[in-house]
C-alpha cells in the first residue's frame, strides 16, 4: 500500500487539494482524516471523488487508531501542537503545514520527536517559490545586518504572523541577528509600531480582504536596498507537489527539521 497517511484538515482549503494530490500518487494512501463537521462521514463522499475514500473522524487520536506512517498537520493554529503530539505518541512521523505554532511549541515536539526516533518536517510554505524566498534571503542577510519582514495575508486569517514569515526569521536568526541604528526598545513613541520582534526580526502583519498571502523582507544599507518578496497565488495548487515530497521524506528525519529545503537538494 506505500505510505499510508493520516491527513488532519483533509475538508479544508489545503487539505482538500493535497488529497487529491494524495489520490493522483500510487506510492501514497490515505487511510484516515480529521474533520470535526464532517465527522462519522467518507472523506470521498464529502469532497464528491470516490478515489478519496477514507474515514473521517473528529479528532487527531480517534483517526490514528487507524495505523499510519504519517499525520500531515493542516487543521488549525489551536489544534495544531495537541495533533502533532498525538501522532508522535502513535509513533507517526509528521508533516506540518499549519502556521502558528511558536518556537517553543516546536521545542517541545522536537524533544518528544527525538526521543521516539521519529520526523517532524515543518513547513511554514510548501511552494517552491517560496523556498526560493527564504534561499535568497538568507543569502543577503549574510552581506547585509539589517531587515525588517511584512507579512500580509485575507482579514479573516486568524494567526499572525503567518507561518512564513516565522520561518524566515528563524532561518534568518541562524546567519545573525539583526542590528537595528535604533534599538527597538528604545523607540520613542508606540513600541507597537515598529511590529513583533519574532526570533530577533521586526515582523509587520498586514491583515486586508484583496490579499492572499505575500511575504517580504527589505534589506537596507546606506542609499540603497533590496526587497524580496514571494506573491502566493489564490488556488492551494502550489502547495501539493511540495507536501507530497515532504511527506515521502518525513520517516528520513529524525526531530524537528523546518523548511522544505531541508529535504530538497538547493
Ligand atoms: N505550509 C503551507 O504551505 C500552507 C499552505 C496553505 C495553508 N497553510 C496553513 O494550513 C492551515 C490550514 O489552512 P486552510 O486554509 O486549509 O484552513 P481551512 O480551510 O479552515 O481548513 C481547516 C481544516 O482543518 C479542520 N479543523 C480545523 N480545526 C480543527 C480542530 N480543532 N480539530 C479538527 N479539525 C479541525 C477543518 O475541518 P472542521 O472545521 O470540520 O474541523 C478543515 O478541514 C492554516 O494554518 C494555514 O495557514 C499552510
Amino acid at each position: 500500500m506505500g505510505i499510508r497517511v493520516c491527513l488532519a484538515g483533509a475538508t479544508g482549503w489545503a487539505g482538500s487539494e493535497l488529497a487529491r494530490g494524495i489520490a493522483a500518487t500510487s506510492d501514497l494512501a490515505l487511510v484516515s482524516a480529521v474533520s470535526r463537521t464532517h465527522a462519522g462521514r467518507d472523506l470521498g463522499d464529502v469532497l464528491g471523488d470516490r478515489r478519496l475514500s477514507c474515514p473521517v473522524y473528529a479528532s487527531a487520536p480517534e483517526a490514528l487508531s487507524r495505523p499510519c506512517h504519517v499525520l500531515v498537520e493542516f487543521t488549525a493554529p489551536d489544534s495544531a501542537n495537541a495533533n502533532i503530539l498525538a501522532a508522535l505518541e502513535h509513533g507517526a512521523h509528521v508533516v506540518v503545514g499549519t502556521s502558528g505554532l511558536t518556537d517553543a511549541e516546536y521545542a517541545e515536539i522536537d524533544g518528544v520527536a527525538r526521543a521516539r526516533g521519529l520526523g517532524v518536517l515543518a513547513c511554514g510554505n510548501f511552494a517552491l517559490t517560496a523556498v526560493l524566498m527564504q534561499k535568497f534571503a538568507e543569502m543577503a542577510a549574510r552581506l547585509i545586518p539589517q531587515w525588517e519582514i511584512l507579512d500580509y495575508a485575507r482579514d479573516d486569517k486568524p494567526d499572525a504572523p503567518s507561518g512564513t514569515a516565522r520561518e524566515v526569521a528563524a532561518r534568518l536568526a541562524r546567519i545573525r541577528p539583526p542590528e537595528p541604528t535604533v534599538p527597538v526598545a528604545q523607540t520613542v513613541g508606540e513600541r507597537a509600531a515598529r511590529g513583533a520582534i519574532v526570533s530577533g526580526s521586526q515582523i509587520h502583519s498586514v491583515r486586508l480582504p484583496g490579499f492572499v498571502l505575500s511575504t517580504e523582507i527589505i534589506f537596507g544599507l546606506p542609499e540603497q536596498k533590496l526587497t524580496i518578496r514571494h506573491e502566493a497565488g489564490s488556488s492551494a495548487r502550489p502547495y501539493v507537489d511540495g507536501a507530497l515530497l515532504a511527506i515521502r521524506r518525513a520517516s528520513t528525519l529524525v526531530g524537528v527539521h523546518r523548511g522544505l529545503d531541508t529535504v530538497l537538494d538547493i
